[in-house]
């Protein structure tokens, strides 16, 4: 399991290039950022240096955060995944090779395409005492750099789905799969929009011989129902920089994030999934579940000593054997 924390190196790198920066004016510009993908923009306002810094100092360490958090997953799921080549497409600051690096030790080959020049040079900057120092970061339309861009093990799209045209959402996930040698992990924001983004592509790319890998334990449709929707959330630390960059108190912050992980050959086990925090009373403790058969309300008794206890450990997210789901 790698750590929700951003890597001791790539923070120290990170606040080094935030150390010249007038903070309030970065702040400023990183709440302006901020606001314009509140309102359903994208991060077209990212234009200089200052603005990139910005927008990575006040968004990076949450989008690692929840890319740590499905690499997890994905890893807990296949322990056995030792990928040598890694696809970042839309990879802004490289977050998301940042965390793949962190996963895998069998990595040595990044390509990263990303359509914003003041992006790709803060990535290349934050990187380059690192083991992505020799990355090849692709500058252009994601669209059209996929076609000759090298088929990779693990291709990672991370919060970028959201910023296309809906009507280039289809084509653009057909291209992320078609390099994706064998598994293809995409993250968006945990709104209800991220998870009907996701489940659009899931299914799209279940009916190409896509196989899931997590978080959910079948390639079923979704079993929820509107108005019900699956996401997860990742508690990360904030330093002080990040919490002036987000005029915030609280050392810490809860990012809220939605992925899927489609893999080229079925997973080996296929646990369930713990859909939001278990509810502990005092007579018992109810997980809600996606199982292989579906949706389950699982009930430990407090006075089934050993099901309580298990259940007492269980975390929103988790993935839980099926056996024990039947409790
Ligand atoms: C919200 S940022 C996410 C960056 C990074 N993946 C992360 O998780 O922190 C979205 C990124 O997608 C890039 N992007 C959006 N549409 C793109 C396209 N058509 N081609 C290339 N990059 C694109 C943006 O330039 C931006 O860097």
């Amino acid at each position: 399991m790698i750590s929700p924390a951003l890597p001791a190196e790539l923070k120290a790198a990170l606040e080094q290039a935030l150390h010249g920066l007038q903070r309030d004016a970065a702040a400023t510009r990183a709440a302006a950022i901020s606001q314009t993908y509140r309102d359903g923009g994208n991060s077209s306002p990212i234009r200089t240096a200052t603005d990139a810094l910005a927008y990575a100092g006040a968004r990076m360490p949450a989008t690692y955060a929840a890319v740590a958090a499905s690499l997890n997953a994905l890893r807990e799921i296949r322990p056995d995944f030792a990928p040598a080549t890694l696809l970042d497409v839309g990879a802004g600051p490289g977050t998301a090779s940042w965390a793949a690096a962190q996963a895998f030790e069998s990595l040595s080959g990044f390509t990263l395409l990303d359509a914003n020049g003041a992006l790709r040079t803060l990535a290349l900057t934050l990187a380059q005492d690192s083991r992505l120092a020799k990355a090849n970061y692709q500058l252009g339309d994601a669209r059209k750099l996929l076609g000759d861009a090298p088929e990779a093990a693990l291709v990672i799209a991370s919060y970028v789905i959201n910023e296309l045209d809906d009507s280039a959402r289809d084509g653009f996930a057909d291209a992320l799969w078609r390099k994706t040698g064998d598994t293809l992990l995409i993250i968006e924001p945990g709104t209800p929009a991220g998870y009907a983004r996701i489940l659009a592509v899931r299914a799209r790319l279940i009916a190409q011989g896509a196989r899931v890998i997590a978080p959910c334990p079948h390639d079923n449709a979704c079993p929820l129902q509107p108005p019900d929707w699956c996401h997860f959330v990742q508690r990360l630390p904030r330093s002080r920089l990040h919490q002036h960059l987000k005029g915030a108190e609280l050392p810490y912050e809860d990012e809220k994030f939605i992925y899927v992980a489609l893999s080229r050959s079925p997973p080996p086990s296929r646990p369930s999934r713990v859909l939001t925090q278990p509810e502990l009373t005092k007579a018992a403790i109810t997980a809600k579940l996606c199982t292989p058969q579906g949706l389950a309300h699982v009930v430990a008794p407090r006075r089934d000593k050993p099901a309580y206890a298990r259940f007492r450990r269980l975390s929103w997210g988790d993935a839980i054997s099926t056996d024990t789901a039947r409790e």
